[in-house]
């Protein structure tokens, strides 16, 4: 499973990357609102940062603008993917870029029939909002599953499914049983991900014993691999 960064932060990002488990990043105009930054120059530093799809959103309606804008966004970086919505005229969108060669995101999605369409227009990646169907009593989960299902039975459809709206490490570990190739989080959760208490009390167990036997690993060679 691939793991994106769901944020335009770029000192998270930097951070986090250089764990080297970063296999992308999602940005939305409210992301990007969030960082203060100028979008096509936040965008372009993320691309420098990260080596896989970077996502960057249109924010046209109509099918001529967004391609526009997507023709736009497509030349900042080789990792660009363009984000459209799961509308008639993302679709049309989406196909035409995908023609171009450009990676495409379709995003909001929150149906199966829809994601269904999506891999018909030969979106890259369709990302299902599991968190925001979660939070009006519907299932996140249950969609994935429907999708991970459906595009099981259609070897042709090449779309992965990045599950987005990503609330809590459960959802991670949920989207990863049900095969979903990436999911896309903020980095507040990838963080939680590393994290268990007993993780940290066994190794202070570990330490405080490893002090009492007065040994360095490194001994003298301590100083060397301080300066590498
Ligand atoms: C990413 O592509 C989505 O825009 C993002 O995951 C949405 O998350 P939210 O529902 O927490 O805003």
């Amino acid at each position: 499973m691939k793991f994106f960064l769901d944020t335009a932060d770029i000192a998270e990002i930097r951070d986090l990357a250089a764990t080297g488990l970063v296999d992308g990043v999602t940005t939305n105009p409210s992301l990007v609102a969030k960082s203060g930054r100028n979008f096509i120059e936040v965008v372009r530093e993320i691309c420098t940062v990260v080596a896989g799809p970077v996502s960057a959103e249109t924010t046209a309606t109509d099918h001529a603008t967004m391609l526009a804008e997507g023709r736009k966004l497509a030349k900042i970086a080789r990792n660009i993917a363009v984000k459209v919505p799961l509308t008639p005229d993302g679709l049309k969108t989406c196909k035409v870029l995908r023609a171009e060669g450009t990676m495409v995101n379709v995003t909001l999605c929150f149906s199966a029939p829809q994601a269904l369409l999506a891999a018909k227009a030969g979106a890259s990646f369709i990302s299902p909002f599991v968190g925001r169907l979660d939070d009006i009593g519907e299932s996140g989960m249950v969609l994935v599953r429907d999708i991970v299902e459906i595009y099981r039975q259609y070897p042709n459809f090449k779309t992965e499914v990045l599950v987005a709206s990503i609330r809590h490490p459960m959802h991670v570990l949920e989207a990863a049983k049900l095969g979903a190739h990436v999911g896309t989080m903020p980095p507040a959760i990838m963080r939680q991900l590393f994290s268990h208490p007993l993780t940290d009390k066994g190794l202070a167990a570990f330490l405080a014993d490893w002090k009492k036997t007065g040994q360095s690993i490194l001994g003298d060679d301590k100083s060397a691999a301080a300066a590498e």
